[in-house]
């Protein structure tokens, strides 16, 4: 039995991740878990899997619970999984993840802020042989088709829905609601991740987190529009040929894909062999990523070995203002231009690149944003 520890058991990610425990119940058992603020849910995640231990950052949360041990202190589920999913949204989810390298445990990894806040940290664990088996489906896709092209890979391109937004015209986005906004088209997600995509910052912490997990520059990391949500990902080749990872867009899939490591089968159902990119753009009928629709796309133009923070702050920037538009605090177009703001006005800090100062800078950061609203 494999033993799981899974962080945001009551999310979305964290769902559908039970529904695998379940499937799977004499595979995998859940030893402990952590939620936020779902008391009821994660009663009745502690009814059904009985683990050791469940943990909330929220006292209150926890007091509720009947029938099991409980912590407000996150990091201390970590050693007791043979595995531990990290499927907390947001910044949240970096300490975690910092913990499971230090311990040496592999890590099943949806939190992509992880990546976005870290990488270059991360980077130096993956380098010395530390695991992380990505849950995001386009790099669960990419991780897949890595495992059989590997160095004969020159360009990685990870597909975008393009959002609730896409068929609304320029002038209408700005004002959109959020009841519009969390109306994805294809995938039925959290609320921030849903908003993150209709700014297609999204796509912005994928490309990051693609560059941090693989190590490809950023200028061999491209994005295209797939509106179905089917084609996950493709890779070119030095021969300039193409493969393309296509599955139905359930992310049950790349998460069982993950539980399985080190033993995971591809759930990939193309094997054609394409001679460009641009016969796969016409084959699955994908479009070009329109600037204009998605300026916030133009942040992965910056290099970031020559600002370390740059993509702290617009996670930070972003997180905060995220959580202002579901409060209908700021506007759609309010919340894209802020990011841009609280970037310019802070890219230049300047600090040792280290744990300590990313925490310190995200919280500053998100202070002030929630302050000057
Ligand atoms: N959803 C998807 O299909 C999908 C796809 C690819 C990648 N991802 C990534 O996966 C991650 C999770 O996304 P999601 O959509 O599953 O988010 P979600 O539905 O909002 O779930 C987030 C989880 O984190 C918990 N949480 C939030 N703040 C917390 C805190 N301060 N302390 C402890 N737990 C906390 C929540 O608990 P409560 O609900 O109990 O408050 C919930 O269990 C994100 O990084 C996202 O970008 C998601």
């Amino acid at each position: 039995m494999k033993k799981i520890v899974l962080l945001g058991a009551t999310g979305s990610i964290g769902s559908q991740t039970i529904d695998l425990l379940r499937e799977f119940k004499n595979e995998y058992q859940l030893v402990a878990f952590a939620f936020g603020h779902n008391t009821e849910k994660a009663q009745a995640i502690i009814n059904e899997f009985k683990p050791v231990i469940v943990a909330s950052s929220f006292k209150e949360a926890l007091a509720p619970l009947k029938d099991t041990k409980t912590t407000t202190d996150l990091l201390s589920l970590i050693s007791l999984g043979d595995v531990v999913i990290n499927a907390l949204v947001g910044s949240v989810g970096l300490k975690p993840t910092m913990e499971c390298l230090k311990q040496n445990k592999p890590l099943l990894l949806a939190n992509k802020e992880s990546l976005v806040m870290a990488g270059p940290l991360i980077k130096d664990y993956l380098d010395k042989g530390s695991i992380i088996v990505p849950i995001d489906s386009e790099h669960s896709a990419l991780y897949d088709l890595i495992k059989i092209h590997g160095s004969k890979i020159t360009d990685l391109y990870i597909t975008a829905s393009g959002g609730a937004l896409r068929d609304y015209s320029l002038e209408s986005i700005q004002d959109a609601k959020k009841e519009v906004v969390l109306k994805h088209p294809n995938w039925n997600m959290g609320a921030k991740i849903t908003v993150d995509s209709a700014t297609m910052m999204n796509k912005v912490f994928e490309v990051w987190e693609a560059h941090f997990l693989f190590g490809f520059e950023l200028n061999h990391i491209h994005a295209l529009i797939d509106r179905k949500s089917n084609v996950h990902a493709l890779v070119k080749l030095s021969d300039g040929s193409v493969y393309a990872h296509v599955a139905k867009n359930d992310m049950h899939l790349p998460i069982k894909y993950a539980l399985m490591y080190p033993e995971s089968t591809s759930y990939n159902e193309c094997n054609k062999c394409f001679k460009s990119v641009e016969e796969a753009i016409s084959y699955f009928g994908l479009e070009e990523l329109d600037l204009k629709r998605y300026p916030l796309f133009n942040l992965t133009k910056q290099d970031l070995k020559e600002k370390p923070f740059y993509s702290v702050i617009v996670n930070a920037s972003n997180e905060a203002l995220v959580k202002l538009f579901l409060q209908d605090q700021v506007s759609f177009g309010g919340l894209q231009d802020g990011i841009l703001n609280y970037l310019s006005k802070y890219q230049t800090i300047k600090a040792p690149y280290d744990l300590e100062h990313i925490l310190e800078i995200n919280q500053f950061i998100q202070e002030e944003v929630l302050k000057q609203c």
